[in-house]
Formats: C-alpha cells, sequence, structure tokens
C-alpha cells in the first residue's frame, strides 16, 4: 500500500532490529539507522528485502540528511519511517540537570523532529507515506523518577497528533506506537542522572522505582509485540491513530479516560514505591 523502502531508526537493537528484521522477510529494503553502523547489508534471498545498516545520530542533522538523501537516491524516495531511536533517563526532577534533560529530549523528541523534517519532502512529493513514531504508556502516565523520560514521550504524542493533521491532505499517515514494559535492551541502555548516582535524599525511593520498572521490563514480552503493531499498521488501509501495545496498559489506556486523575496518581504512586 505504501511502497517497499522503509528507514527505521533505532535499528541495531530492540523493537527498531525486530522490526527491520520482520519488514526485510517481508520483501521490504529496510534502510536500519544507529550511531554505530557497521555499514552491512543482510539480504533475504526468498523475498527479494534487505536491511542495510546506516550511520545516524538522531541528534546530528547532516547525518539525517545523509541518510535522507542517499535513501532518495538510492529507492527513489521512502515510503514508511518507523522512529525507534530513544533510551530512559533516571532520576528524580530535582536531581536532573537542563543538560541532562536537554540531551534526553534531543534523542526521544528532536531527533523524531529531525527525522520526519528531513523525510516529509520526499513523501510530499509522491503524495504517499507512512510515519509510525514509537512512544510510550509514560507518553499519557507521567512516571515519577523517570520524570524527563516522561515528558519526552508526552511531547512526541502532541507532536505526532499534530503533525497527522497537517500532513493529511499530502496523503501522508502519521500514527503512535505505546508500548508498556518490554524486554529489549532499553533497560541496561539507561542513563542514570549524575547526582542521582550520589548521596541524595530521593536515593532509595528512586532507586526502588525504577528497580520495580527494570524488573516489569525484563519479565515483559519480547520486542515481537510490538512488530505486530507494525504489521497490523502496515497493512491498514486507515491505521489507528494511537495503538497500546500489551494486554494490561490498554485496560489502563482505557481506565485513564474513566477514572479521576487522584487515583491513577495513586496506583502509579503504589506501583513505584
Ligand atoms: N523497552 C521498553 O520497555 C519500552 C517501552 C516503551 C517505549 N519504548 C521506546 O521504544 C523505542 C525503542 O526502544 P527499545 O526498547 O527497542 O530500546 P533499545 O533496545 O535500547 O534500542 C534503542 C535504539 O535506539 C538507538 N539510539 C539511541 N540513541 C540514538 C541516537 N542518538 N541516534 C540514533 N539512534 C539512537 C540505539 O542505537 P545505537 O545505540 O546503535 O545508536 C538502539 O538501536 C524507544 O523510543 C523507547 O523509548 C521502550
Amino acid at each position: 500500500m505504501y511502497g517497499k523502502s522503509v528507514l527505521v531508526t533505532g535499528a541495531s537493537s530492540g523493537m527498531g532490529k525486530a522490526c527491520a528484521e520482520y519488514l526485510r522477510n517481508k520483501g521490504y529494503h529496510v534502510y536500519g539507522a544507529s550511531r554505530h553502523s557497521d555499514g552491512s547489508i543482510e539480504a533475504d534471498d526468498k523475498s527479494g528485502g534487505f536491511i542495510k545498516m546506516v550511520r545516524m545520530d538522531v541528534r546530528d542533522d547532516e547525518t539525517v540528511k545523509s541518510v535522507v538523501d542517499s535513501m532518495a537516491q538510492e529507492e527513489g524516495g521512502i515510503d514508511i519511517v518507523i522512529n525507534c531511536a530513544g533510551y530512559a533517563l533516571a532520576g528524580a526532577v530535582e536531581d536532573t540537570t537542563p543538560q541532562e534533560a536537554t540531551d534526553e529530549f534531543d534523542t526521544n523528541f528532536f531527533g523524531v523532529l529531525r527525522v520526519c523534517r528531513a523525510v516529509l519532502p520526499c513523501m510530499r512529493a509522491k503524495g504517499n507515506g507512512l510515519i509510525i513514531n514509537i512512544g510510550s504508556v509514560a507518553g499519557f502516565i507521567a512516571i515519577p523518577y523517570q520524570s524527563m523520560y516522561s515528558a519526552s514521550k508526552y511531547a512526541l504524542e502532541a507532536l505526532s497528533q499534530a503533525m497527522r493533521i497537517e500532513v493529511k491532505p499530502f496523503g501522508i499517515k502519521v500514527v503512535l506506537i505505546e508500548p508498556g514494559d518490554v524486554r529489549t535492551g532499553f533497560t541496561s541502555g539507561r542513563v542514570w542522572t549524575e547526582v542521582s548516582k550520589g548521596a541524595t535524599p530521593y536515593k532509595e525511593r528512586c532507586q526502588k522505582a525504577v528497580e520495580a520498572m527494570e524488573h516489569s521490563e525484563m519479565s515483559g514480552p519480547g520486542p515481537e509485540i510490538v512488530v505486530k503493531a507494525v504489521a497490523k499498521i502496515i497493512a491498514s488501509k486507515n491505521p489507528p491513530i494511537r495503538t497500546v501495545v500489551g494486554a494490561d496498559y490498554k485496560l489502563i489506556a482505557f481506565l485513564k479516560r474513566l477514572v479521576p486523575d487522584r487515583l491513577i496518581e495513586y496506583v502509579v504512586a503504589k506501583m513505584y514505591s
């Protein structure tokens, strides 16, 4: 429906890697972006699909532009983008410097902005395209001791929902996938703020809260659960604005609309304290 060329950011690990492999096996020409690309090409002879690993730091305009330009040259454009690149930042608000918060936003929010701005001109020229942004349940329920991660995902929700309306007249669709805890490299890649590594009044509570989340991530489903959502979206003429991934999280999303904020706050505080 959308065409064969796909850009997947964060393709070296977790959800991005699993999506890239799935799409290669379905015959797509996948450009898998990561900061540490080895330039490898993995082809699937049966389907004709491939994954070409390309170097991109979503914090760096030049590397984003260079990948998009080479896809335009080699593939005649970009049909689908899956924005997976991201990481978690742990630490209480008081223990997080503006620079650490800025870095988090630079990847999780501005990284998506950079990629979208770079691909939209070719999608508009084709009059077709699909952008899948990987948000999070933390993008609609604020997580204590990971507030900047949550904030970056809340911001991504707003960007996605507003952009969706703006680009619809050009035939481009924008959707959000909001996973709950998933077993990937995300847990080991979690960054702690400098202050939170030392003695701070928040230390014990912060550690307990993040440990609870890490336990949930490591005992959660693998990235295939996100691949399933991606496959459904790509096959759908009119994909939903947001897809929450994980049965428990679907229920949480549903309840969030029905119950008072104080009750949600009580449950979240219980979960992470
Ligand atoms: N796992 C979960 O529980 C969970 C839940 C909800 C949402 N999410 C979201 O899902 C997305 C994928 O995460 P994951 O779970 O698959 O984690 P992961 O296994 O740690 O993968 C993260 C990917 O992001 C890439 N990345 C990080 N910073 C980058 C940068 N500056 N430029 C380019 N690539 C960068 C990494 O590649 P390199 O290091 O090779 O550059 C890696 O491929 C993230 O946006 C995350 O916030 C995860």
